[in-house]
């Protein structure tokens, strides 16, 4: 498959024009790896994780949401292994002293490019272990300070909560616990917009079950699928979607197996979007150990006591809305025009209908496209009205969103109350009776 080296600079340029993503604290120059979320951006990242909301807690009977704190006490990160093994290989440029991944050549290769004056003179130090946790310091004096991190993943904060919903919620194995939130890692070399940031959103499943290799086996088959299943809801044609397993050497220290769902970017080829992860029993038992708590389940039919295997769902939140604008982005002529649209499912998209009278200053048409407007957003939010410059103008900017259909006021309306609505993808309008209009979009969006 072919690579299309400048789209991710299109997207990047199309979501700040149009209010879905800015550079992070950007008047002050910015912090690399760290973004902000506008208006629209925030409606699409909000759709997608009420989806992942949806599918893997509230529609389901085995599996438990939670939310848990960002900040977490060392300890937490001794135990789960993240201060010893959390770690990256890095290198320094002797030139200018940037320190970029040891393990990424295309990372080196674009230092490597920003020196072409010193060409021949280019020089790495030694390759060493970075560790990837942000830590800060909580409390007013220096000397009672206390040591926490901000979680490097989401996940601690289940295991952690383990006893808290056993007691509280008496589950029966399997069951899962699910959750969406912040996660942080001083990443040395953050890169392509919001693939790899410092300051990310993961959403993420803890699938506890019985610990043996039968139920494991079958398991981690069932959430690898139904994971990948989720993944095309988002939109995402066949063959730009595939699972691929780690090599032994590529596992994070708490895997027994690991696969990836990735994606076929068009700016760098296949890239993970989501991780399944065989966790074994690593953060329970090591949580057990090092917090003095026994975080065993007791199995009622079989008398039996034992420390649960955890299988892992660990999708990035942001990465999904990259790869979905990416997978979107399309660039085609309408009626003999360039334009550029977001081929966006409708339940994904920020702003479902659109509603526009034709003229801005026909206060009749105006008044009626209000009205319009407002029984419609009763029932769907998310909406927009816009009245700004010509019709035309206003369908390629409903476009350039992402928008599914735009409804027009026109003078027919105030005759015998149709409107028309137009589709984005093909560009085609159809006149409707307002009578009924919030049931055919309600339709339309199931
Ligand atoms: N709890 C397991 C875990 O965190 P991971 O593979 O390190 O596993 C899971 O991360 C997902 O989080 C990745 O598949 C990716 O989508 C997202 N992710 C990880 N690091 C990221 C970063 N620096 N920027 C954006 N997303 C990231």
């Amino acid at each position: 498959m072919a690579k299309e080296e400048n789209k991710l600079e299109k997207i990047v340029s199309l979501v700040k024009r149009r209010g879905f993503i800015f550079q992070g604290s950007e008047i002050y120059g910015g912090l690399a790896g760290i973004y902000d979320y506008g208006p629209l951006g925030t409606e699409l990242r909000h759709n997608i994780k009420q989806y992942f909301w949806d599918k893997f807690i509230a529609e389901r009977e085995d599996v438990y949401g939670m939310s848990a704190a960002i900040l977490m006490p060392k300890r937490v990160w001794e135990a789960s292994g993240h201060t010893e093994l959390f770690t990256d290989p890095l290198v320094e440029c002797k030139i200018c002293h940037e320190r970029v991944r040891a393990d990424q050549p295309e990372a080196i290769a674009g230092h490597e490019n920003t020196h072409k004056k010193e060409k021949g003179k280019m020089a790495w130090s030694e390759s060493k272990v970075f560790n990837l946790l942000v830590e800060t310091k909580l409390g007013a004096s220096e000397k009672s300070a206390t040591e926490a991190y901000l979680r490097g993943e989401i996940t601690q904060g289940v295991h952690v909560n383990f006893k808290n919903i056993l007691d509280s919620m008496h589950p029966k194995l399997p069951f899962g616990i699910g959750q969406i939130g912040k996660a942080f890692r001083n990443e040395i070399t953050p890169r392509d917009f919001l693939f790899r940031q410092r300051e990310f959103e993961q959403m993420e499943l803890q699938y506890y079950i019985k610990p043996d290799e039968k139920t494991g086996k079958e398991q981690f088959e069932y959430w690898k699928n139904f994971a990948l299943d989720w993944y095309y809801g988002l939109g995402f044609k066949k063959e730009n979607l595939r699972l691929r397993q780690h090599a032994e050497n590529e596992r994070a220290h708490y895997a027994k197996d690991a696969w990836d769902i990735e994606y076929y970017t068009p700016f760098a080829g296949w890239k993970e979007a989501c991780g399944i992860h065989h966790r074994g029993d690593w953060d329970l038992k090591r949580h057990s150990e090092y917090s003095g708590e026994d975080l065993s389940y007791y199995d009622d039919e079989t008398k039996e006591r034992f420390i649960p295997w955890d299988i892992e769902c660990s999708g990035g939140v942001d990465r999904a809305v990259l790869f979905v604008l990416s997978e979107a982005f399309t660039e085609d002529e309408m009626n003999g025009e360039a334009r550029i649209y977001l081929r966006l499912l409708p339940k994904i998209a920020p702003v479902k209908v659109a509603v526009f009278p034709l003229l801005k200053n026909k206060p009749d048409l105006v008044f009626k496209a209000k009205e319009v407007y407002g029984v419609l957003k009763k029932k769907i939010p998310q909406m927009m009205f816009d009245d700004n410059g010509n019709i035309g103008k206003r369908y390629r900017r409903q476009d350039e969103i992402g928008t599914p259909w735009c409804v027009t006021i026109d003078f027919q309306t105030l005759e015998d109350s149709t409107i028309t609505v137009r589709d984005r993808d093909s560009g085609k309008q159809e006149r409707k009776n307002i009578d009924g209009l919030d049931k055919y979009f309600e339709e339309m969006l199931r």
